[in-house]
């Protein structure tokens, strides 16, 4: 850990802690140009966090402290970044041109991977076009994705942004959940003839996906007799050998490679979903959107680098500030999965305690990332947001353009936007309550009373993100931007974030207690509060 850089960026604190944004505004008139970085029409608002030159240039101080740009390299370069599993991390191969030259253990990458690209994005095209039919000879209208993790929070949450692109095709759902509800909700009503299924699990063991993948073999089995599995079901993994014993053709699996981890396998065979509901057209302009923010990332100088200016904003905020939380507030209602993505992304990423060095770390990892889109969020939580006890840092993001053909109400979402990250900033003071108060014919009274009440303290931090229109493309470049940021901030936490142990106990004890739900099971071993509680569940079933 490099003591110095933190010890600046503390002292940096010291100062800042007592500015108020209000005056931080007042004093430069030209923070927004000095705090706002563009690639295109894509900007990065950063004015409204906590900071000042010094501070932006002690954090630029710190990326370089430890070797930000090295680091970054290597995962380029295909080098087993991923240290406690032995991988290269190298999912920007799954965007990248043949001029990249991408390359694992000394092997180039691209034509492996365009290979299958252009496998699943013609099966996509088929089962779009009809080519692809069921066994009466009909086309799916249909497609249920089953997966969970980063076989699904991705696939569903771009498949509902880009929903808008998706004309002509099949239906796509999804299918997460080991509660059968889940499964049934999205079956009622659905032929099981006209249904197809996407598999989608990298490992093809995960409890939940199997289970479901089975239900729905039987559902179909049911209907159309035994050759469910090679008509009605296709499957994305590595696991060729479970999805060959699940019974699905081999032509209908789409591979992909160790060194895509599942959080990072959206632009990979796992958006097979994806496809079909855009068509591979836009799917490539997605791919194009990732690769542009891939060859900023890695060529762009640090000080203008996106990714790595939104990363050490999160830390500033995290170690310096030390908030616990990141609040993502996508005002566009077809992006309301995509905090509940970046979730998983950034709290399986870097939610470790332990360094690559297998030390316990010495500052504060990865934070809390939760959000819900504007302007739904404002009438639940941001209340608290603007007058709790917490702070809670707020990245907003908004499309120039409107998503519906209601264009009118799109001045609408933008105003709100514009509105909170103002009010979070600036608030409201208590001198201006009253003002306000006896102007509207208040007794001294109530302004007594209520001021307290009705004040904003403000200084709450945001950064705002603009883009021209949520496209395939921009959307590919808002998660290569995201994903580059985790990883920023990974090296400086210097912790490994590809790997995720921390599921893995969950997963062990429910596959132990399951047996132990069965009644006259022998529950002595267990903790009493568990003993406990299957006690109650049994006499209450
Ligand atoms: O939750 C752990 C995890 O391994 C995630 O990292 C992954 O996205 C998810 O399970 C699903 O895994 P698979 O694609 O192998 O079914």
């Amino acid at each position: 850990m490099d003591k110095a850089a933190w010890k600046k960026l503390e002292a940096d604190w010291g100062r800042l802690e007592a500015e108020h944004l209000r005056d931080l505004f007042a004093n430069d008139p030209d923070r927004f140009d000095k705090f706002s970085v563009s690639l295109d029409d894509l900007t990065i608002d950063f004015s409204k966090e906590r900071v000042d030159d010094d501070a932006l240039v002690h954090l630029f101080d710190l990326a370089r402290a430890v070797n930000l740009e090295k680091h970054r390299d290597a995962m380029f370069a295909g080098e087993h970044i991923n240290s406690t599993e032995d991988r290269a991390v190298l999912h920007v191969a799954l965007r990248g041109n043949k001029s990249d030259a991408y390359s694992v253990d000394g092997e180039l990458t691209y034509d492996l991977v365009e290979s299958v690209l252009k496998d699943f994005l013609k099966f996509a095209d088929d089962v779009r076009s009809g080519d692809i039919t069921n066994a009466k000879g009909e086309a799916f209208t249909d497609v249920i994705n089953i997966g969970i993790g980063g076989s699904d929070l991705g696939p569903v949450m771009a498949t509902r942004a880009l929903s808008r692109f998706a004309e002509d095709g099949p239906n796509v759902h999804f299918v997460s959940n080991v509660d059968g509800a889940h499964l049934r909700d999205i079956t009622d009503g659905l032929s099981p003839e006209k249904t197809l299924f996407l598999i989608a699990s990298k490992s093809f063991t995960t409890q939940e996906t199997m289970i479901n993948a089975q239900a729905a073999k039987e559902w179909v089995e049911n209907s159309i007799g035994t050759a469910a599995a090679e008509v009605n079901f296709a499957a994305v993994s590595t696991n060729l050998k479970a999805t060959q014993a699940f019974g699905i053709p081999s032509e209908r699996v789409f591979g992909f490679w160790d060194w895509v981890g599942g959080r990072y396998s959206l632009a990979s065979s796992i958006g097979l979903s994806l496809a079909i509901a855009i068509g591979s057209k836009n799917f490539r302009d997605f791919l194009a959107g990732f690769r542009d923010m891939d060859q900023h990332f890695k060529t762009a100088p640090l000080e203008e680098n996106l990714p790595t200016l939104l990363a050490l904003i999160g830390i500033w905020r995290r170690n310096i500030m030390k908030c616990s939380t990141v609040a993502l507030i996508p005002y566009n209602q077809r992006l309301e999965n995509f905090s509940s993505y970046l979730q998983q992304m950034d709290m399986e990423s870097n939610g470790k305690r332990i360094t690559k060095d297998g030390e316990p770390v010495e500052t504060l990892t990865g934070p809390v990332i939760w959000g819900d889109s504007g302007t739904n969020a404002q009438h639940s939580f941001f209340q608290l947001i603007h007058q709790g006890t917490d702070i809670v840092p707020m990245d907003f993001m908004i499309s120039a353009q409107p998503t519906s053909y209601l264009v009118d109400q799109h001045d609408l979402l933008t105003a709100n936007f514009l509105a909170q990250s103002h009010a979070l900033a600036f608030g409201k003071t208590s001198d201006e309550v009253r003002a306000e108060m006896l102007a509207a014919g208040s007794s001294e009274k109530d302004a007594d009373a209520l001021v307290p009440h009705r004040t904003f303290p403000g200084n709450r931090p945001s950064t705002s993100i603009i883009y021209r229109s949520l496209t395939p493309y921009s959307l590919g470049r808002l998660i290569a931007l995201y994903e580059h940021k985790v990883f920023v901030q990974g090296v400086i936490w210097n912790v490994n974030s590809f790997d995720q142990w921390g599921v893995e106990l969950g997963k062990v004890m429910a596959n132990e207690i399951t047996p132990l739900l069965d009644e006259g099971a022998d529950l002595s071993g267990l903790n009493s509060s568990t003993r406990g509680l299957i006690e109650k569940i049994q006499a209450l079933k």
